[in-house]
């Protein structure tokens, strides 16, 4: 398969990106991807010598651009997204265009190529915020987003459905839980956390650090998107969750053992407005229909994301002055 991976540059993009350039030899990949303050190049910075591999950037809004593209493809796995609710507080727009439109723009061009297979890469957080004692989600729970980010992503997942029922695009759509793992950007809590640490800074917690996020390491997830392409149901949607629901203070003090540091670097800072209490995923039907379930526990993940920030500061010391915003230009001379 030729695959059209958007947001190839981003966190779980370019995990993704990696994944099936190792585990599929007769697949080619073109990343379109906006190079936002969260697309690195960088990411895929080995792969530029992979002939099975391209770059091109440019915005999932632009449909001159997603058109020529989408008719060089075979399918279509889409991660571009603004992808931060703390961002999505202070500036609902940009979520908008790039979550709600973009993903019309890329519909639209897929429809116009003959029913291009189009796998929707979406977020446990359009099912709301659960209470302790509530039922996990799972694709039966109705819609209730209640951050700008989850609303947007909401609209996306609903014009994806809607393309399917109206005009028959082979669609799929997945909706994880918190990733983490290599990559990921440090305006999140766990590499935050890591880097903070690593630098010999505060970690900030929200509230009274009570939130409950159920954690997937990336390249769980990758593997699910990976099998859900290849072997979902058409008109489908699969919940991928990873039996790691923890407190956001439990995440800090796990990591503070691990870097054997102590409690005097957790600063407790003002809540997030409208902050989701607990968010759980029940993936029985992707284990039950596709035999997907998570392989990297919790603490083992934990145990190998510290260790690949640690062996990889130039990444995130690049990422964290900003540096890492010249890499398009020292690579391709704009
Ligand atoms: P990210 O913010 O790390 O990456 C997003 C990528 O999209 C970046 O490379 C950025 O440059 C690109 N992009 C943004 N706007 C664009 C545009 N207009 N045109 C082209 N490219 C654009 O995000 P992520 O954490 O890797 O998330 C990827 C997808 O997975 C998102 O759709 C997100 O909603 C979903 N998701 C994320 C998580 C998580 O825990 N991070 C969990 C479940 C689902
Ligand atoms: P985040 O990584 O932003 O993901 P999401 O909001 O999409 O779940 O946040 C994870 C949890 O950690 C969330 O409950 C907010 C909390 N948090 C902090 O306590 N401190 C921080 O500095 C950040 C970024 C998040």
């Amino acid at each position: 398969m030729k695959l059209l991976v958007t947001g190839g540059a981003g966190f779980i993009g370019s995990n993704f990106v990696h994944h099936v350039l190792r585990e599929h030899p007769e697949d080619e990949v073109v990343v379109l991807d906006l190079l936002t303050y969260a697309g690195n190049l960088e990411n895929l910075s080995e792969l530029q010598v992979n002939p099975r591999f391209r770059f091109v950037k440019g915005d999932i809004t632009d449909a001159e651009i997603v058109d020529s593209l989408v008719a060089q493809c075979d399918a279509v796995v889409h991660f571009a997204a603004e992808s931060h609710v703390d961002r999505s507080i202070m500036d609902p727009a940009a979520f908008v265009r790039t979550n709600v439109l973009g993903t019309q723009v890329l519909l639209d061009a897929a429809r116009r190529h003959g029913g291009r297979r189009f796998h929707h890469v979406s977020t446990d957080e359009v099912f709301g915020a659960l209470g302790p004692d509530d039922a996990p989600f799972s694709e039966v729970t109705p819609y209730d987003p209640r951050s700008p980010y989850s609303a947007s992503k909401a609209g996306s997942d609903h014009l994806v459905r809607a393309y399917f029922h109206t005009y028959d695009l082979p669609v799929t759509i997945s909706n994880c839980s918190n990733n983490y793992g290599p990559y990921h950007f440090p305006e999140k809590l766990i590499p935050l956390a890591i880097t903070n640490l690593l630098e010999g800074q505060n970690v900030p917690v929200y509230g009274d650090g009570k939130q409950v996020r159920d954690w997937l390491h990336v390249e769980d997830h990758c593997r699910a998107i990976d099998l859900v392409l290849r072997k979902g149901r058409i008109g489908e949607t699969y919940c991928v969750g990873g039996n790691g629901e923890r407190e956001n203070i439990a995440i800090v003090r796990t990591l503070l053992g691990i870097l054997g540091l102590g409690e005097d670097t957790i600063e407790y800072v003002k809540d997030r407005p409208g902050h989701d209490r607990r968010y759980a995923i029940d993936f029985s039907k992707i284990k039950r229909e596709l035999g997907w379930e998570p392989s990297v526990t919790l603490d083992e993940g934990l145990r190998r994301t510290v260790e690949w920030f640690r062996t990889h500061e130039a990444w995130w010391k690049s990422v964290k002055s900003g540096a890492y915003r010249d890499y398009y230009g020292k690579q391709y001379g704009k």
